[in-house]
């Protein structure tokens, strides 16, 4: 095999960003000079992946892999180097003719046999006598020839060991066969065919190969089975990492600068039909981070249109979070009465399909008003108070037009007056001092017990959990005086705490603390919390509780003074002098 000069690698390597090539499938956050993420080659919760973009390499701590931008893209996307070097090269503008080297991927052998599977599913469905009976039933869902050619749909035979006969016999290793799952073994040792009497959706990867099937029972006599039976895992199928018909929606996507994402393979096939042809489905299986950096690729806008059953609300709601944790821009379409997409064409029309995704979809805050507004039992108080808080968190930083209209919408559905609603919201924004430190820095000096405390606290924070915890419940995780503290707390708690198993040892390690934060907080860490960590008591815990509700007490305080100042006639200064002396008697701005 020729081989690719020294010269070309190089360049090829010099001019490709290793950080951008790895954030295709890792999210990698910032910490010095490095970036860290969590290992695509092991299973960890705690990210020890580090990428160094100036000796563009990676290597992970916890495993040992490690390598460059070519190795990544070999091991990650099963290339061989050769497709690795020239998938950099084109993705770095990199003009060389790489025709004289010959592509030899391990898996073509794995590709080439699944597609003889498929050529043979497909000639069963189109030239048999079982074939008539099952397109009939293709057919009876509005599926023709045209739909069975772009989707290249087949059928798997009925008798039990047809393919497993006919590619062994054409001389495909039996041991092939049972790798990609298409064979298995019975009790008694002889082979039979996985699929068998069901419709066939060949499932291709992001370059067309052929990686896997799904069957459908059609026959009435199949009640009893499962209706998809699907590919196992295999060398060239990993579920999670397959994007259903993305191979052919590509140049749609980017056409389009969308993608449109499905639960079943039937949906994309509607939308197909419907002449929405940018769609994709995650194959049965929930949404994972994979797919989406995968979509990602081609577009940062996707439409989830899910069914619109219980069950694809609640999937939606989770599909939402992984998007946007990838900065993706979302839209949702709800389909009424429990539809999905297929059964909406199937009792609409092709046309409505595609008017109702186009036209009448949502955005997140839409979405999310219909889904908490769902769930609630409009006769308890408390439903009704979470309700309020939950949309007055979605709405409170958009534009004064979306605040309004939002106002509007939750008090004719909770039946209270607009005008109560508005004061609700007022006052719940009020509270929502993200750093009450940085607001009122100019105004007023904070006073250094505060900042201590708030410091002191970092210690508790950092040593178990359940403070974490009493302060979220406490201060609702919204108020802080410092950034700094406010921001390693939330590491903390995005990292080792969110991967913490119950009853599992909180302890975190300075081996950890290191990967989690950046420079600067690594610092202010090492000089000033560090050494405060060992005598820590509950009951000075609560004390320090104690002095940050005193801050907080003091900063309403003196907001309603400077409201009492502002107050524009006598009555509602004295309206709000009265307030302030009953509910701040005590505390004296502040002074305990
Ligand atoms: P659905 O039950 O919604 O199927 O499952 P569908 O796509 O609407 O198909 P039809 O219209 O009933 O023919 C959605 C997806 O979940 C996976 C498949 O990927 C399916 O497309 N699934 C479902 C399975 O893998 N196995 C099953 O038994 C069922
Ligand atoms: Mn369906």
């Amino acid at each position: 095999m020729p081989k690719i000069s020294e010269e070309v690698i190089k360049e090829v390597l010099q001019k490709t960003d290793i950080v951008d090539i790895i954030s295709e499938k890792v999210s990698l956050s910032k910490k010095g000079k490095s970036y860290f993420g969590l290992c695509p080659f092991h299973n960890e919760k705690t990210p020890s992946f580090s990428v160094e973009p100036e000796r563009k390499i990676y290597t992970c701590f916890s495993c040992g892999e490690k390598g460059n931008a070519i190795t990544f893209k070999q091991k990650t996307e099963n290339l061989t180097f050769v497709e690795a070097v020239e998938d950099l090269a084109i993705k770095a503008n990199i003009d060389l003719d790489f025709g004289t080297y010959k592509r030899e991927n391990p898996h073509k052998k794995y590709f080439e046999i699944n597609r003889d599977a498929e050529n043979l599913y497909k000639l069963y469905l189109s030239s048999t006598k079982q074939g008539i009976i099952a397109k009939q039933y293709l057919v009876d869902r509005g599926i023709k020839d045209d739909v069975i050619n772009a989707f290249n749909i087949g059928l798997s035979p009925t008798e039990f060991d047809v393919l497993y006969k006919t590619l062994t016999e054409k001389g495909i290793l039996v041991s092939d066969l049972h790798d990609l799952g298409l064979v298995k073994q019975s009790k008694t040792k002889s082979f039979y065919d996985l699929f068998r009497e069901r419709i066939i959706f060949p499932i291709l990867d992001e370059r067309g190969n052929t990686v896997g099937f799904s069957g459908r029972s059609y026959l009435q006599t199949d009640k009893d089975s499962p209706k998809y039976i699907n590919s196992p895992q295999t060398v060239v199928f990993t579920k999670s990492r397959v994007v259903y018909n993305l191979s052919n929606a590509i140049n749609e996507i980017k056409k389009n600068n969308r993608v449109v994402l499905f639960e079943g393979y039937m949906d994309v096939i509607a939308a197909y039909r419907a002449n929405i042809k940018e769609s994709v489905a995650s194959m049965g299986t929930s949404l994972t981070t994979e797919q989406v950096k995968i979509m990602k690729k081609y577009t940062s806008n996707v439409t989830i249109c899910y069914d619109g059953d219980s069950a694809g609300i609640e999937a939606t709601t989770r599909a939402i979070k992984l998007f946007e944790r990838e900065n993706m821009q979302v839209k949702i379409v709800l389909l009424p009465d429990n539809l999905d997409p297929d059964d909406y064409l199937s009792k609409y029309s092709a046309e409505k399909l595609n008017s109702f995704i186009n036209e009448k979809w949502m955005d997140k805050i839409e979405f999310s008003y219909i889904q908490n507004n769902m769930g609630i039992d409009h006769a308890k108080m408390i439903d009704i108070e979470r309700f309020k808080k939950t949309i007055f968190d979605l709405i409170k930083n958009t534009s004064n037009t979306i605040i309004e209209r939002y106002i509007k919408r939750l008090a004719t559905d909770i039946s209270v007056s607009v005008e109560s609603v508005r004061q609700d919201f007022n006052q719940y924004t009020r509270k929502n001092i993200h750093v009450a430190g940085d607001r009122f820095k100019r105004a007023i000096p904070i006073d250094s017990k505060y900042l201590f405390a708030e410091r002191r606290l970092l210690c508790y924070f950092l040593s178990d959990i359940k403070y974490v915890l009493k302060f979220n419940a406490e201060f609702g995780e919204i108020f802080y005086i410092n950034s700094m503290t406010r921001d390693i707390k939330h590491l903390i708690e995005d990292t080792h705490y969110k991967n913490l198993e119950d009853n599992k040892n909180s302890d975190i390690s300075e081996d950890e603390l290191v990967n989690i934060l950046n420079e600067e907080q690594l610092h202010f860490y090492n000089t000033k919390v560090k050494n405060k960590m060992i005598m820590l008591f509950d009951k000075e815990y609560e004390d320090l509780i104690g002095t940050i509700q005193d801050y907080l007490n003091f900063l309403i305080q003196t907001e309603l003074e400077e409201k009492i100042r502002a107050a524009e006639t006598a009555t509602e200064k004295i309206e709000l002098a009265k307030y302030r002396d009953t509910n701040f008697k005590e505390a004296k701005h502040g002074q305990r």
